[in-house]
């Protein structure tokens, strides 16, 4: 499958790109499938010693941080990922110089402010948001243990210099975090909802955000 997608020519992309833009975003979008529940904070109360209570809430919130919704835009390196298998970005990007991509060729050259829904084709929408770009590379998550994600958000060296209560802020009402959830037709979503995951990770920080082994 993923073989067949990268086989696709880049004259295909942009053409479809090109139908897909002169439809325009949808209104009414068809829901995706959900990603199954999350736990609720009180659901860890039992955990009595506060480190190890940190540490199982930042495990269950990472069911969302390591989704391929999430990831796809937090790679290894500066190409983007595709899809539920996380398959290479068709065409391949590189973005090198700027997160918002290769010169001539920016996200923004395909991704739109919204969505928008491809009729009659295998890729059902190109994904879109109006602050569509790549994730920096000191906030690369793929390859990761989530472990390492854990220490990788919280190192202000390494991301973007948000305190604790920037990055509940950041997971709460950022766009991009948001988009997760509504990612287009044939995109699953990740677990539970942009609200119970920012609850989360507001009780992982109360607990002292430790992180898992
Ligand atoms: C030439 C057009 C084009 C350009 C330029 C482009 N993309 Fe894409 N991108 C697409 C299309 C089309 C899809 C949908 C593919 C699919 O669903 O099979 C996509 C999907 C994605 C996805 C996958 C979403 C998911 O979770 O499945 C990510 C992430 C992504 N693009 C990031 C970027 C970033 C970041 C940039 C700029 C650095 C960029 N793209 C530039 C066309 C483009
Ligand atoms: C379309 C690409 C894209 C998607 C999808 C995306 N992100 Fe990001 N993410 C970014 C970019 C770009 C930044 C840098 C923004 C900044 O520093 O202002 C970022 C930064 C972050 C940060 C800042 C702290 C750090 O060190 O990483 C967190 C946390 C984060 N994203 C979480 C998520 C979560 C959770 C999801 C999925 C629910 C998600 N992102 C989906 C592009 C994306």
């Amino acid at each position: 499958m993923a073989n067949r997608i990268l086989a696709m020519p880049l004259a295909a992309v942009l053409a479809v790109t090109a139908i897909a833009t002169s439809i325009g975003p949808s209104e009414g979008y068809a829901e995706t499938p959900g990603g199954g529940s999350l736990k609720a904070v009180s659901d860890f109360a039992a955990i009595a010693d506060t480190g190890a209570r940190s540490k199982a809430i930042f495990d269950e919130a990472s069911r969302v941080l390591t989704h391929p919704r999430c990831i796809n835009c937090h790679p290894a390196t500066r190409s983007p990922t595709q899809g539920e298998d996380m398959h290479p970005h068709v065409p391949f990007i590189h973005a090198s110089q700027s997160s918002l991509g290769p010169a001539g060729l920016v996200c923004s050259t395909c991704h739109g402010a919204e969505n928008r829904p491809i009729l009659g084709s295998r890729m059902k929408s190109i994904p879109g948001n109006a602050h569509w770009s790549l994730a920096p590379a000191s906030m690369a998550w793929q390859g990761l243990t989530v472990g390492e994600i854990c220490q990788q958000v919280k190192d202000t060296s390494r991301n973007g210099n948000r305190s604790h209560a920037d990055l509940v802020r950041h997971m709460g009402e950022d766009h991009l975090v948001g988009w997760a959830w509504h990612p287009g037709e044939g995109r699953t979503q990740p677990p539970g909802s942009q609200e119970t995951f920012a609850a989360l990770i507001d009780a992982w920080v109360k607990t002292g955000a430790e992180c898992p082994d």
